[in-house]
């Protein structure tokens, strides 16, 4: 089993984000390579049993260069390549009601559009409600990035890796 994080983060907090992701996934067996997503060529996910991705609100959605990797996976949408691959995504923004919910969706936009199957994120599960909503994983990081992410958002990070190595682990049957 394995998985690829493709993540935007200029100032760390995406990124610490998705190492908590990882930390969950690998404690339940699954092999992760973590990716810069302007280093990543799109046909590189098509390796993996789970794509993940991890992306700063910027102007109210998606992370620029979240973006221009997502509109580079045309070809594979093409060919349906991607089918039946579990997705997930986590997002950090500066504010409240600023963008964050949008994101999340927006990037599952995508990853429904090339076929993935998608994990959500469950009101029994530990960080939801101040770290995660029923989208996945969120982080508040506050102006300057001051405020997090928060405890609670990293073990929701951490908790949603291990659902998704549950997912993974279904899916591979
Ligand atoms: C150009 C720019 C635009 C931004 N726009 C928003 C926004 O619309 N809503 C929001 O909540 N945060 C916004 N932010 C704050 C970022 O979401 C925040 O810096 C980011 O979550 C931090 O993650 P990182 O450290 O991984 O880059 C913006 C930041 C930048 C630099």
């Amino acid at each position: 089993m394995n998985a690829i994080i493709v993540y935007q983060s200029a100032y760390g907090h995406v990124k610490q984000m998705a190492e908590s992701v990882e930390k969950g996934l690998k404690e339940s067996g699954v092999e992760v390579n973590l990716s810069v997503a302007s280093e990543t060529n799109p046909d590189d996910i098509l390796k993996y049993d789970a794509v993940l991705l991890g992306s700063p609100v910027r102007m109210g959605s998606i992370g620029d260069e979240m973006k221009a990797f997502l509109d580079k996976t045309g070809r594979i949408w093409m060919n349906s390549a991607a089918k039946n691959k579990i997705a997930g995504v986590f997002v950090s923004g500066g504010g409240f009601a600023s963008g964050i919910e949008l994101t999340q969706i927006s990037l599952y936009s995508t990853l429904l559009e090339l076929g993935m199957v998608m994990v959500g994120f469950v009101n029994d599960m530990p960080g939801y409600g101040k770290g995660a909503n029923q989208w996945g994983p969120f982080a508040q990081v506050g102006n300057e990035g001051k405020d997090g992410p928060n405890e609670e958002c990293l073990t929701a990070c951490y908790e949603y890796g291990k659902r998704l190595a549950w997912a993974i682990q279904k899916m591979s049957k």
